[in-house]
């Protein structure tokens, strides 16, 4: 699915059958449980706010999650259980001829960085690295990145699945009209951390992209975002 938004995307899986009512109890679940995020961002930063520089357009995000929860139909291991693997590539145009390029990320472990220019000619890395106190993910290419040339950058990392409380990708609970409890597993970006906690990203308002976004989901479950679904592909092991 691709949606012309901000990096707000709403996501939820729930664990429903297609033809029951949505959230039967949405109204009473969001006041019994208001969302309070909580920053781990040094104070300092966030009195100051700086934004990434204006120097670069953002096109398109390509993301993909693959979420882990305990469910009974899918079989990784438990350990990966409130985790989940993702991969983003973000394609942007440089503004300016620079030595780096900056993206927000909070609490992924990023483990493969590659930038690619236009001409599909993969750029070696002088160094690529996340800063703690700013959550961000400084990319320095040996070559210079060029001014009006267009880029992709591509991440694969892992991030985690938070209690509610803390926003980004979390997991809660909703009640059937009987009582009975489901779990969703849901995104919340309006605040702080919460997009750059689920992929890397110039977090701005200022930026417009098209979202591209593909997730793994157990077949028993329902995912729903805030756009039409392009294609569901049934890649096997009870997982879609
Ligand atoms: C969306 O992203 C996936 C990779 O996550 C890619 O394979 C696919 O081609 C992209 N689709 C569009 C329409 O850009
Ligand atoms: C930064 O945070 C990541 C993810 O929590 C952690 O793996 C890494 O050790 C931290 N690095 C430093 C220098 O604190
Ligand atoms: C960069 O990509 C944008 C969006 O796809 C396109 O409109 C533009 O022509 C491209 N510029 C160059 C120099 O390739
Ligand atoms: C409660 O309702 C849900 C949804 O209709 C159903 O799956 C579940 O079996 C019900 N539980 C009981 C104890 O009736």
């Amino acid at each position: 699915m691709a949606v012309k938004a901000l990096t707000a995307i709403l996501l939820f899986l729930a664990c429903l059958s297609l033809n029951e009512a949505v959230f039967p109890n949405r109204n009473k679940f969001i006041e019994e449980n208001p969302l309070k995020l909580q920053s781990t961002i040094d104070p300092a930063y966030l009195a100051s706010k700086p934004r990434l520089p204006h120097n670069l357009n953002v096109f398109q995000y390509d993301i993909k999650i693959q979420p882990y929860f305990p469910n009974p139909t899918t079989t990784h291991d438990s350990s990966l259980d409130f985790t989940f693997d993702g991969t983003t590539t973000i394609y942007f145009q440089m503004l300016e001829t620079t030595t780096s390029v900056q993206f927000d990320a909070y609490n992924l472990d990023i483990y493969a960085i590659a930038l690619t220019s236009s001409n599909g000619i993969r750029q070696q890395l002088a160094s690529a690295n996340l800063d703690n106190s700013t959550n961000r993910i400084t990319v320095a290419p040996v070559m210079f990145l060029q001014a009006n040339q267009n880029y992709t950058v591509s991440f694969g990392y892992t991030g985690k699945i938070n209690p509610y409380n803390y926003g980004g990708l979390f997991y809660s609970t909703y009640n059937y009209a009987n009582g009975t409890k489901g779990n969703i597993y849901a995104t919340f970006f309006e605040l702080g951390d919460g997009a750059k906690s689920v992929y890397p990203c110039v977090d701005d308002p200022h930026f417009k992209a098209v979202f591209n976004l593909t997730v793994v989901a157990p077949k028993n479950m329902v995912t729903i975002a805030n756009t039409m679904e392009d294609t569901i592909t049934d890649i096997g092991c009870l997982l879609k």
